[in-house]
C-alpha cells in the first residue's frame, strides 16, 4: 500500500535556530569553488493534499470510465487541492518537510528555485511568496516555469551548479496545482493529472544523497505537441479566448507525447549511467516522472529494467507534473525501496520538449 506524504507528521521546522546573522549573498562572496561531486541532496520532502478524486468521480462528470482510464494510464485516483489551497501552500508544506529532513532552518537557506507550470499568480513568481512564507532571509528566489514535468530535475541541475559557487544551500521546490487551471470538461487531459508538491535542499555534502551525474536536453521543434498556449503574447488573455476555453486548454497529441516520453526518458537514463560509469544492474531503483503506467512500462522494457526496479505511485496520485519525481522519491524512501549506499536513477520528460535525468547515491 502506497502511503501519502500526508500520512506522516511533518517534523517541526526549528525556525530561528540558525545564527541569522549572515548577510544575504554572503555565501557567494566567500567564493569557495567546490567540485560537482561535492554537491548533494541534503534533505527531501513532499506534500499531497487530502482530497481524493477517483475515476468514478470523473466518470460522473465527463464521458469516461474507470476501465478506460486504468487500461490507458494505470491511474485509479489522484489528489486535488481543497478550495482555498494554493500553489504557495503546497510548496511551503513540501519545503518545510525537506528543510526538516536536512536539519536546516529556513534562515539557513541561501537561494530558492521553484519549478512550476501552475504558479500562484502571473507575476510576481511563486518563489517570492515562498521566500516570505518560509521566513527565509532576503536571498535570491526565482521560478523556473514552463518546462512541464521536467522542471524539477532541470531546477536541481541549475541548483547543483549554483551551489558549487560558495557552497550555497539551495531549496528546490516543484509544485503543480493543475486541478485549479485545467479544463474539467476535456476528458482527454483532465483524467490524467493530480496536484502535489515536492522539495529538496541542494548543497555541499551528501546528507541524503550524492549527485553522481546529470543530463538535460531540449527539442523545441516539438513545442506545439504539448502545452497551454493562451495567456502569453501569442494568444493574450481576452474574453474571446476565455469563451473558447483556451485559457484551460491543454494541447496534447497523446501518441506523439507517448513516443517521445519513452524515447527521451530511456536515452537520458542511459546517458547518466554512462557518465557515472555504472550499469543498470548496479541501480537499486529507477524513479521516473510519473507520466502514466504504460509509458513507465515501455521505458522499463526499452532499458531492460525488471519491473520491480521501476517505482510508480501513478495509481494513487496520477501525473503530478514537475512534482512527481520529488513526491515519488520521498515515498520510495519512506517505503524502504532503497537503502543508504544504493544508486537511484531519476528520469523525466515534459512540455518543450525537455528531458533530464540524474543519478544519485543515497
Ligand atoms: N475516456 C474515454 N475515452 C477517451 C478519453 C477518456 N478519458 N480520452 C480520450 N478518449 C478517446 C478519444 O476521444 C479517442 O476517441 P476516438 O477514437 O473516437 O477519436 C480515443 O479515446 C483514443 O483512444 P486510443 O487511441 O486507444 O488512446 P491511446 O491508446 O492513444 O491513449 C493516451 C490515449 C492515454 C492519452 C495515450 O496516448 C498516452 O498515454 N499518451 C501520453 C500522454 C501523457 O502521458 N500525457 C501526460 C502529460 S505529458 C507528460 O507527463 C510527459
Amino acid at each position: 500500500m502506497l502511503q501519502s506524504a500526508t500520512d506522516h507528521e511533518p517534523t517541526p521546522v526549528h525556525r530561528g535556530r540558525s545564527d541569522g546573522r549572515r548577510r544575504p549573498g554572503a555565501a557567494t562572496s566567500e567564493a569557495t569553488r567546490l567540485t560537482a561531486e561535492s554537491i548533494g541532496i541534503l534533505g527531501l520532502g513532499a506534500y499531497a493534499p487530502e482530497r481524493v478524486m477517483t475515476n468514478a468521480d470523473w466518470a460522473a462528470r465527463v464521458d469516461t470510465s474507470d476501465e478506460w482510464i486504468v487500461s490507458r494510464t494505470g491511474i485509479e485516483e489522484r489528489r486535488f487541492a481543497a478550495p482555498g489551497e494554493t500553489s504557495v501552500d503546497f510548496a511551503v508544506a513540501a519545503a518545510e518537510r525537506a528543510l526538516a529532513d536536512a536539519g536546516l532552518a529556513a534562515r539557513q537557506i541561501d537561494e530558492i528555485i521553484l519549478a512550476t507550470d501552475t504558479p500562484e499568480m502571473y507575476s510576481p513568481d511563486t518563489a517570492a511568496f515562498v521566500q516570505d512564507r518560509l521566513g527565509a532571509r532576503e536571498i535570491p528566489a526565482f521560478d523556473m516555469a514552463g518546462s512541464g514535468c521536467a522542471g524539477f530535475l532541470l531546477a536541481v541541475d541549475v541548483a547543483r551548479s549554483r551551489a558549487r559557487e560558495g557552497g550555497k544551500k539551495i531549496l528546490v521546490a516543484a509544485v503543480e496545482l493543475i486541478s485549479r487551471l485545467m479544463s474539467w470538461e476535456d476528458r482527454e487531459t483532465c483524467v490524467l493529472f493530480g496536484d502535489a508538491a515536492g522539495a529538496v535542499v541542494v548543497g555541499p555534502g551528501a546528507r541524503a544523497a550524492r549527485i553522481l551525474a546529470a543530463t538535460a536536453g531540449t527539442d523545441g521543434n516539438k513545442a506545439g505537441i504539448l502545452g497551454l498556449e493562451a495567456g502569453g503574447t501569442r494568444v493574450p488573455f481576452s474574453l474571446e479566448a476565455a469563451r473558447a476555453g483556451l485559457h484551460q486548454k491543454v494541447v496534447m497529441h497523446g501518441r506523439e507525447v507517448f513516443r517521445e516520453a519513452v524515447r527521451r526518458m530511456s536515452e537520458a537514463a542511459t546517458t547518466v549511467l554512462e557518465q557515472a560509469g555504472v550499469g543498470l544492474a548496479d541501480v537499486a531503483l529507477v524513479v521516473p516522472h510519473q507520466a502514466n503506467r504504460r509509458i513507465l512500462d515501455a521505458v522499463a522494457r526499452r532499458l531492460g529494467l525488471p519491473a520491480e526496479k521501476m517505482f510508480s505511485n501513478i495509481r494513487l496520485y496520477g501525473n503530478t507534473g514537475s512534482a512527481s519525481i520529488p513526491l515519488a522519491l520521498t515515498q520510495a524512501r519512506e517505503q524502504g525501496r532503497f537503502r543508504p549506499g544504493d544508486l537511484v536513477l531519476l528520469t523525466s520528460f515534459g512540455a518543450g520538449f525537455h528531458w533530464a535525468a540524474m543519478l544519485l547515491r543515497f
